[in-house]
C-alpha cells in the first residue's frame, strides 16, 4: 500500500493521478491530507483519504498503519518544517513503515552562507533524520519549478523585461508535474532502496536565455537586466513589494547566479522514461497565447 503526503497540493495531486494513469490501482493508494473538505475530488477517483496533520503525531501514527511505502512531499511552514518532517518519520517508523520517499532540493552550498539556506536547512535536516531512521529511504533532489518561473518574472514581463539578480548563470529548472511523474515511477516500482536521485532538466539555461526565448514568442526584443543583489532588494522595496517576496526573489536569483541549481547530472530523464520539458516549451506554453 502507497500512501502519498500533501495529496491536496499540486505535487501530490500530480503524484496520484500519474499512479492512476500508469495503472496503479486506486486501491492500493491512500492519500494524506489535513483538510478532508479539500479531498473531494481524490475521493471521487476512488483513492482512501486519511486525515493527518504534520503537526499531529498520533494522527499520523493512525493514518500510516498499513502502509509499506510513503512519499513524504515536503511541508510549506518554513518555520515549523523541521519538526513537521521528524513527526511524519518518527511516526512512519513507527506505524511499520518499510520505505520513505522524501521530496528534497537542489543546493551545492550546505553551509549558513548560502543565500537560500533559509529553504535548504531544513532539507538537509531531514534527509539525515530519513538516513539514520533505519526505513528504506529514496531522496529526491528536486530542482527549481519551471513552475514558479511566471511569478519570478512578474505579470507584464513581455513589456517590462525581466530584472533579477541571476546573472548568466544557468540553472536546470524542470517541471512539476515531470518531477511527480517520475516520483510516481518510484513509487510503483523496485529497486530505489537507499538511493540519492537528482531530479533536474537535462539542460541548464540562462535568465538571458529565457528572455531570448520571451523575444521570440512576444516578436519584440524583452530585455533582461541583472542587478546587484542590494540594487534588486532597494528597488522591490522601494515598489512596495512585501518584504517576505522580496527576500525570496532575491534568494532565489542570486542562489541561481551563484550555481546552486547548475547540474550536469540528472537522473530525471532516466526515470521519467523520455526528454523532461524543456524551459522553450514551457515558456512558449504559458506566453504563446497571451
Ligand atoms: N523545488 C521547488 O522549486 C519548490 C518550490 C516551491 C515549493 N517546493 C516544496 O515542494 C512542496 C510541494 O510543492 P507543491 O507545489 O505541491 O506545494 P503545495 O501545493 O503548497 O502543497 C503542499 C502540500 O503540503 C500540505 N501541507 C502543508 N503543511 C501541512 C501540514 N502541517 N500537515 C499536513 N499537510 C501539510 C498542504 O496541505 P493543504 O492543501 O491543506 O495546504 C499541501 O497539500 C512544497 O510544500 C515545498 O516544500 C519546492
Amino acid at each position: 500500500m502507497i500512501l502519498i503526503t500533501g495529496a491536496t497540493g499540486n505535487y501530490g495531486k500530480a503524484s496520484i493521478d500519474s499512479l492512476l494513469r500508469k495503472g496503479v490501482s486506486s486501491s492500493n493508494i491512500v492519500a494524506l491530507v489535513r483538510d478532508e473538505e479539500k479531498a473531494a475530488d481524490l475521493k471521487s477517483k476512488g483513492v482512501e483519504v486519511r486525515v493527518g496533520d504534520y503537526n499531529n503525531y498520533e494522527q499520523l501514527v493512525n493514518a500510516f498503519k498499513g502502509i509499506d511505502k510513503l512519499l513524504l512531499i515536503s511541508g510549506s511552514d518554513l518555520v515549523n518544517r523541521d519538526q513537521q518532517h521528524q513527526n511524519v518519520i518518527e511516526a512512519a517508523k513507527e506505524a511499520g513503515v518499510k520505505h520513505i520517499v522524501y521530496t528534497s532540493f537542489e543546493r551545492k552550498n550546505e553551509t549558513e552562507t548560502s543565500p537560500i539556506a533559509f529553504v535548504a536547512a531544513s532539507h538537509i535536516t531531514t534527509e539525515n533524520l530519513i538516513k539514520s531512521s533505519g526505513m528504506h529511504y529514496t531522496i529526491l533532489r528536486n530542482n527549481l519549478y519551471m513552475d514558479l518561473l511566471p511569478w519570478f518574472f512578474g505579470e507584464k514581463v513581455m513589456e517590462t523585461g525581466v530584472f533579477l539578480p541571476a546573472g548568466d548563470t544557468k540553472a536546470a529548472f524542470a517541471l512539476r508535474d515531470d518531477m511527480a511523474e517520475a516520483t510516481a515511477n518510484i513509487m510503483m516500482t523496485e529497486g530505489h532502496e537507499n538511493k540519492v536521485y537528482n531530479f533536474s532538466n537535462t539542460e541548464n539555461v540562462s535568465i538571458g536565455e529565457m528572455a531570448t526565448s520571451l523575444s521570440e514568442i512576444a516578436g519584440k526584443e524583452v530585455t533582461y537586466t541583472s542587478p546587484s543583489t542590494e540594487v534588486y532588494i532597494e528597488t522591490l522595496t522601494k515598489a512596495n513589494v512585501p518584504a517576505d517576496y522580496v527576500g525570496m526573489f532575491a534568494g532565489f536569483s542570486t542562489a541561481i547566479n551563484q550555481g546552486e541549481f547548475t547540474v550536469e547530472n540528472s537522473d530525471l530523464e532516466n526515470i521519467l522514461g523520455r526528454k523532461p520539458t524543456s524551459a522553450k516549451q514551457f515558456l512558449s506554453m504559458v506566453y504563446a497565447s497571451k
